[in-house]
């Protein structure tokens, strides 16, 4: 049975984790969608850790629909919720509209993810309006790393606290299903979670969340150089493909691989055929 909104919302009513990870292709999405995971994220991080760009704001509509529709693709069960990218939500309802619908239409997602608070909220109540499912995203917002200069633990002052609460509350207010707490401190993700019916889906928020979201690459170590402080390495991937890519270069080289079982043989008779074959064909 695929996952639905509701469904989302009745693990929080149970008590139940909510596990989501982010996805950019089909394979992925298929293979996180075996395991379990209810909620597929087409993040915008896909900037970062697939498109290889400093930040998210690079990143465009088309970028975002080409990678939603390869997940949809891959996926069988899992909820898929496409990120609005860098001013697709932001300049005006309508706009927001047109593009939220592109996802569902166009793409084959279940929901939009934007960012936001009690500035978003009137979109978020126009796309709802609309028919389209919205996740929330409070507290550090990405796309805002230009005018806030880099990224930072978000609701850390009581003003600044009670910012994020005045955010969390406008996202639930206008109808978002559940909503993002990136980066904020444990105990007001705690307080926004007792505050909220509908689910908080936390990432550097602390364990109270009713539950955790990771960018994959982050999860299963594919970028060594980095790993954000909210992320754990559950595999060393990176090392692994290193390994692995090394050991066929070798094998290339010393030409172990690629061995019989690789490859097709065809009757030799053909093959003798074709080597007579071959001096007149040179000719013309
Ligand atoms: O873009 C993304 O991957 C996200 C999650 C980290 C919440 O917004």
């Amino acid at each position: 049975m695929p996952v639905t909104i509701p469904e989302i919302q009745a693990m929080k009513t149970r008590g139940e984790p909510i596990a989501m990870l982010t996805a950019y292709d089909a394979t992925t999405a298929r293979l996180l969608d075996e395991v379990g995971i209810p909620i597929l994220l087409v993040g915008d991080s896909l900037g970062m850790v697939v498109l290889g760009y400093a930040d998210t704001t690079a990143v465009t509509m088309e970028d975002m629909l080409h990678h939603t529709k390869a997940v949809v693709r891959g996926r069988r069960r899992a909820l898929v919720v496409a990120d609005m990218p860098f001013l697709s939500s932001t300049v005006s309802a309508e706009r927001a509209l047109e593009n939220a619908g592109r996802f569902i239409q166009e793409a084959g997602a279940h929901a939009v993810k934007v960012e936001g608070g009690e500035t978003i909220a009137p979109t978020i109540r126009r796309l709802l309006a609309a028919g389209v499912p919205v996740m929330g995203h409070v507290g550090l917002t990405p796309q805002h790393v230009l005018v806030q200069g880099g990224y930072r633990v978000q609701g850390r002052s009581a003003p600044a606290a009670e910012q994020v609460l005045r955010d969390a509350l406008a996202v639930e207010a206008a109808g978002a299903f559940s909503v993002v707490l990136e980066c904020i401190p444990t105990e007001l993700a705690a307080l926004i979670t007792e505050a909220l019916e509908i689910p908080t889906i936390g990432i550097g928020a602390g364990p109270h969340c009713d539950g955790q979201v990771q960018v994959i690459h982050d999860l299963v170590g594919a970028i060594p150089d980095f790993t954000p402080r909210h992320a754990k390495r559950y595999v060393e991937l990176a090392a692994m493909v290193r390994a692995a890519v090394d050991r066929y270069a070798e094998e290339v080289r010393t030409r172990l691989f690629p061995e019989p079982a690789h490859g097709t043989s065809m009757d030799e008779a053909i093959v003798q055929t074709l080597r007579e074959r071959l001096g007149s064909l040179r000719a013309g």
